[in-house]
């Protein structure tokens, strides 16, 4: 956002007033702006903008009546979540806002939500904060290091326990990088091999898909938000499925259709790197 324009469409692009602003520096709720219509918007933008300031333009979440979501995630699962609801005309539920805080037991909607955000950001302990809004939860941050005596106060809950348990079980079991692993024999590895609309094996099941006489191994489906580990022969496969598959690499590198050719715009490689003049020479 560079100019007034630029501002104008933007909080647009977002549905118009009222609109969130958030400086991205802010926390505590500071710095989190309810603007009520679009010409307080843009000014609000321009200002904090010409101090320098980077801001961040929401969608006013109306139904979501000042309250929020946080879930604790540990490994695969949320072990804690409460509510903060703020108080009187306010709009941020932050404890230090006034925001009053809840035990809540959460849809599984909002805790698969949750485990797939912190899964995506690659955290085994997570706290997802989330707005419930009319479409299902929204997911406003991903926070890494969650306090815990709030939610643990608020839920009764040993959270910090459930920490040290995730991590003594991870030490008798430890998770390992598959894709490090099984790239170990050359020419094998892991790949996800998205299965386009239109393909051949769209209505055939896994066992008739031929892709184990081409010498690859589904592990897990991916449907959608779903995650369907290792599917069954009988599974019949839809369009848009994303298959991760072990293999031979030229194989699922065969099923990938051919991309446009890109005119590659730099220099091109010496075709023998090895006995180039200028390694020659040193
Ligand atoms: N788009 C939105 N629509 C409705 N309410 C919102 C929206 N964004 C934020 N809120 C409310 O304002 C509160 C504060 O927002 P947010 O969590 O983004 O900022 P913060 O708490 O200051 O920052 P941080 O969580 O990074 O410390 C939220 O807890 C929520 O209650
Ligand atoms: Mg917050």
């Amino acid at each position: 956002m560079r100019n007034r324009g630029d501002i104008e469409a933007a909080i647009e692009r977002v549905g118009g007033a009222p609109v969130v602003i958030k400086l991205l520096e802010g926390t505590q709720g500071i710095g989190v702006i309810l603007a009520p219509d679009n010409k307080v918007a843009a000014a609000v933008i321009e200002t904090l903008q010409s101090k320098e300031h980077n801001v961040l333009l929401q969608h006013f979440v109306a139904e979501s009546r000042g309250r929020d979501i946080r879930a604790v995630v540990v490994g695969d699962r949320v072990v804690a979540a409460m509510r903060r609801s703020a108080q009187g005309d306010e709009f941020r539920s932050n404890v230090h806002r006034g925001g009053r805080t809840e035990a809540v037991q959460l849809e599984p909607e909002f805790e698969r939500t949750a485990v797939q955000s912190a899964q995506i950001m690659g955290l085994r302990v997570a706290g997802v904060d989330m707005l419930e809004s009319d479409d299902g939860p929204l997911v406003m941050e991903v926070n890494s290091s969650p306090g815990l005596e709030g939610i643990e106060t608020a839920t009764a809950l040993d959270i910090a326990g459930a920490i040290i348990d995730y991590i003594d079980n991870q030490v008798a079991f430890p998770e390992l990088d598959v894709r490090q692993r099984l790239t170990v024999s050359t020419g094998y590895g892991v790949a996800e091999l998205h299965i386009h609309p239109g393909a051949d094996l769209v209505g055939s099941t896994i066992a008739t898909s031929g892709l184990r006489e081409r010498d690859i191994v589904v592990l897990s489906l991916n449907r959608g938000t779903t995650v369907i580990p290792n599917p069954r022969d009988h599974r019949v496969l839809e369009p848009d499925d994303r298959l991760l598959c072990f293999g031979k690499l030229e194989a699922m590198r065969d099923l990938i259709p051919a991309r446009k050719r890109r005119r590659p715009r730099v220099k091109p490689l010496p075709e023998d790197p090895l006995h180039d003049e200028s390694d020659a020479a040193s």
